[in-house]
């Protein structure tokens, strides 16, 4: 059985060969991200597997041209690839899960740099100001953490924060009964008016595009901490912006940004950023912008792997597949 793996990492390598060996698959592989020109390299594999690089209408009909019948992605998100027109040309689509601990691990880092100023403490200590200039923090007890979603990630992330003595509200379409120990249930409009940091653990779809925009603002307490590792285009970044510059927002802790897409994962010394929100909004000592990282541990890169390799071979068999999206 053969797998085509697009945008192939040597820190993957390992894994892969495991489950080439684990699986007796004949693992094919291209560095690059899979487009319109080297698509032929698939031709005879029925699975292929690729990262979050865009998978549109135009490469998703050269992929089923070239004989494609499922497509992985090594990632939990899959808004990157165009679902109605896979599943109009029959090809079916998998996502591929890892701990939820190096998201939310990652996001109580953000929170406590944010709460810290921590961006601001780095950038004083390298042109040694060790003064306490602009970098009075505070602490996280006490205070309200808003979390929107409550899915895997989400819930990891309560259940760890917990500790910290912070008052937790989530927003969940379906509250999760076992959550309630850590968490108040509220609606949107509860958890805007009422939190001091919020964090999103989303995925994007046409419903949550812009969750937070200039009308959610609005509604929040002045000096809330903003929080993003999920999908950059859940912030409106005009209205982060202005809601930055008036002082409505106190900081954001940002590693998705509207717009990243192309720009981050790519050596782009010496050029010139385009993306003019994210250069504002990196120019602001309060904003704190990673560069899409919060999945990037050991562990995760395991199971990015190995549960991708794991959804082919499952596809290949006609098995029951945990990761077929439906
Ligand atoms: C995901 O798994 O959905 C991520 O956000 C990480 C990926 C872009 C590498």
């Amino acid at each position: 059985m053969k797998v085509f793996v697009y945008g192939y990492r040597k820190e993957e390598a390992a894994y892969f060969s495991a489950c080439a060996k684990a699986m007796q698959l004949e693992i094919g592989t291209c560095a690059q991200r899979p487009t319109l020109e080297n698509a032929q390299l698939c031709q005879g594999y029925e699975c292929i597997s690729v990262l979050s690089t865009p998978i549109d209408a135009a490469l998703l009909q050269k992929l089923q041209e070239v004989g494609v019948r499922f497509l992985s992605t090594r990632t939990v998100g899959y808004d990157h690839i165009d679902l109605a027109y896979a599943r109009k040309i029959g090809i079916h689509i998998g996502n591929a899960t890892y701990a939820s601990e190096s998201v939310a691990d990652y996001t109580i880092m953000l929170i406590l740099m944010a709460l810290r100023k921590m961006k601001l403490i780095l950038q004083s200590a390298v042109s040694q100001d060790y003064s306490f200039d602009a970098v009075l923090g505070s602490n996280l007890k006490g205070k309200t953490l808003g979390v929107i979603g409550t899915g895997a990630i989400g819930q990891t992330l309560i259940r760890h924060i917990a500790g910290f003595d912070c008052r937790i509200l989530a927003y969940n379409p379906h509250p999760r009964k076992e959550m309630e120990q850590y968490v108040t249930y509220v609606d949107l409009n509860t958890l805007y008016q009422n939190s001091d940091i919020i964090t999103l653990h989303v995925p994007l779809n046409d419903a949550t595009y812009h969750l937070l925009n200039e009308a959610a603002f609005a509604r929040m307490k002045p000096g809330v901490i903003i929080v993003n590792t999920a999908r950059g285009p859940l912030i409106d970044n005009t209205a982060l912006i202005a809601a930055i510059e008036s002082g409505k927002v106190g900081a954001a802790a940002l590693d998705v940004v509207e717009g990243e897409t192309g720009i981050y994962y790519n050596r782009r010394k010496g050029k010139i950023l385009k993306q003019h929100d994210m250069a504002v909004l990196n120019s602001f000592p309060n904003v704190l912008l990673t560069p899409h990282l919060a999945f990037l541990t050991d562990d995760s890169y395991r199971d990015m792997v190995t549960h991708s390799m794991k959804s082919c071979y499952l596809f290949m068999h006609g098995e029951e597949n945990p990761w077929l999206i439906q």
